[in-house]
């Protein structure tokens, strides 16, 4: 395991106040070094969301949390903190309180106490516009959507993904070493990096929304060293699919303002080219003779802009792709990492699964036993951890009906992430009597689904 005190090496950002005094020649002070660990304590990320009325500033914001949590003697696991009923500060500004980041470790060690822990506070609070979109021209296609971060939209995104341990966690430190590096000024001639991530891997597998996510994570992680961070999303099927005598404009003009938005040192920005098979096919196609040569030339502009801006130390471009071996192998080699998003495991697909039943019982969709409060059903580890399963359970009890969500997972062995979020969906339609619908009952109506989906799938 690598060590989880690395987990929040974006968090050493977290220490530059840009209030304090700046640098020589203007500049906002450089990142100071990571946080030691010289104390032998665990970072463990809290991310403060207000509400969107408040005015509280964010140092006040996080003093208040700190305090909060030096009272209490609490075990860190991921997932919400209540936020203080009895403390009106907290009432008016504070939305939401998450701990984050600490499942490698609970993962390896199982519990993570108080005076184990140093948390590192980040306040930040959601931009409510949706997303400013640029017209293409004619085809009435938007060339790019632009988001400032971190958006209501993206909330919760990074959270609902689950992939097996460490994956989400691995994206997160590569970006905030990259970005480190070029802080620093490390020389690129003599250690080479970029800040070009790929994900690749089976359609549905969740590449655009993590890097979405990421992006979101990455501005909430990051708001201390850069007050603004705006996320890009680049439309390469319009760039590419219609007009290619106008394609060379486009790329031009939205590589135009991608420049205007870096040139500003305190924007962080994101930029998101998605499918990027899309420009390598138009330029194989351009090379075969199947395709007007002009888009030959546009993959070579919007390859050379790429170049070009990665220069800049404040840009990370996300890229996605179906397919890894078709892809142009100018544009793979330019990408630092390249990460495989698979189709989910046992584990993900359970606790895909077991969000999606959690919601609907929420929702009052699924109705609990008439005998039961509330109840959660168990998560993945916790379930393994359990009675043997030949021991006899309550029948409409939690861990009887978590087995049961167990064997749907089971079921659904080879679904996408996509096609599992879908399925309670598909399963409530399926059934002979929605309105009366208690949870054993709909746990096999899904399994049935999955495997009629699947069927049809590989018919
Ligand atoms: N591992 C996962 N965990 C939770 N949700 C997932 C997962 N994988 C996919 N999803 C859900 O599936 C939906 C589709 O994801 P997304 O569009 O990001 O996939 P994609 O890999 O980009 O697909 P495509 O290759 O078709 O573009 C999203 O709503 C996402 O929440
Ligand atoms: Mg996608």
């Amino acid at each position: 395991m690598s060590s989880p005190m690395e987990v929040s090496l974006e968090n050493g950002s977290e220490v530059t106040d840009l209030s304090k005094p700046e640098g020589v020649s203007g500049r906002p002070a450089p990142l100071p070094p990571p946080i030691s660990a010289a104390d032998d304590k665990v970072l463990v990320s809290v991310e403060v969301c207000l509400k969107p009325s408040s005015t509280a500033r964010a140092e006040d914001a996080r003093a208040a949390v700190e305090r909060m949590l030096e009272k209490r003697s609490m075990t860190y696991v991921d997932g919400p903190i209540p936020v203080p009923a009895d403390d009106s500060f907290f009432v008016e500004n504070v939305k939401r309180i998450l701990v984050c980041d600490t499942d490698e470790w609970v993962e390896n060690h199982k519990v993570l106490l108080f005076w184990q822990v140093r948390p590192v506070v980040h306040v930040y609070q959601l931009n409510e516009e949706g997303p400013g979109e640029e017209p293409s021209g004619d085809d009435m296609l938007s060339s790019f959507n632009e988001w400032v971060l971190p958006a209501r939209e993206f909330d919760g995104l990074w959270e609902s993904l689950i992939y097996e341990t460490g994956l989400k966690q691995r994206l997160l430190r590569y970006a905030a070493s990259a970005l480190l590096f070029t802080e620093r000024g490390v020389d690129p001639c003599l250690v080479s990096w970029n800040r070009i991530i790929l994900l690749h891997g089976p359609p549905g597998t969740g590449k655009t929304s993590l890097c979405k996510a990421l992006a979101q994570k990455l501005s909430i992680r990051l708001k201390s060293r850069y007050s603004w961070c705006q996320l890009v999303e680049v439309n390469a099927h319009s760039l590419f699919s219609k007009w290619f005598s106008e394609s060379g404009k486009l790329v031009a003009k939205l590589f135009q303002k991608i420049q205007e938005m870096v040139e500003e040192e305190n924007n962080l920005v994101f930029v998101l080219i998605d499918e990027v098979e899309s420009l390598a096919a138009a330029r194989q196609a351009a090379v075969s003779g199947s395709e007007p040569s002009d888009s030959i030339r546009v993959v070579n502009a919007l390859l050379t802009q790429m170049d070009r801006l990665k220069s800049w130390p404040n840009v990370i471009i996300l890229t996605t792709s179906n397919i890894t071996t078709a892809i142009d192998i100018a544009f793979v080699d330019r990408a630092d990492i390249k990460a495989y998003v698979g189709p989910p495991t046992l584990e993900a697909r359970y606790e895909i699964l077991r969000s999606c039943l959690q919601e609907l019982l929420r929702a009052g969709i699924v109705t609990y036993p008439q005998d039961q409060v509330h109840f959660q059903l168990l998560n993945y580890s916790t379930l393994k951890e359990t009675l043997h399963p030949s021991e006899p359970t309550e029948l409409e009890g939690p861990l009887h009906l978590s087995r049961i969500l167990l064997e749907a997972a089971k079921a659904c062995e080879g679904s996408s992430g996509r096609a599992l979020r879908k399925l309670p969906f598909l399963a409530h339609a399926a059934l002979s009597n929605p309105h009366a619908c208690d949870p054993r009952r709909f746990l096999y109506t899904l399994t049935e689904t999955a495997r009629r989906e699947l069927a049809e799938l590989n018919a």
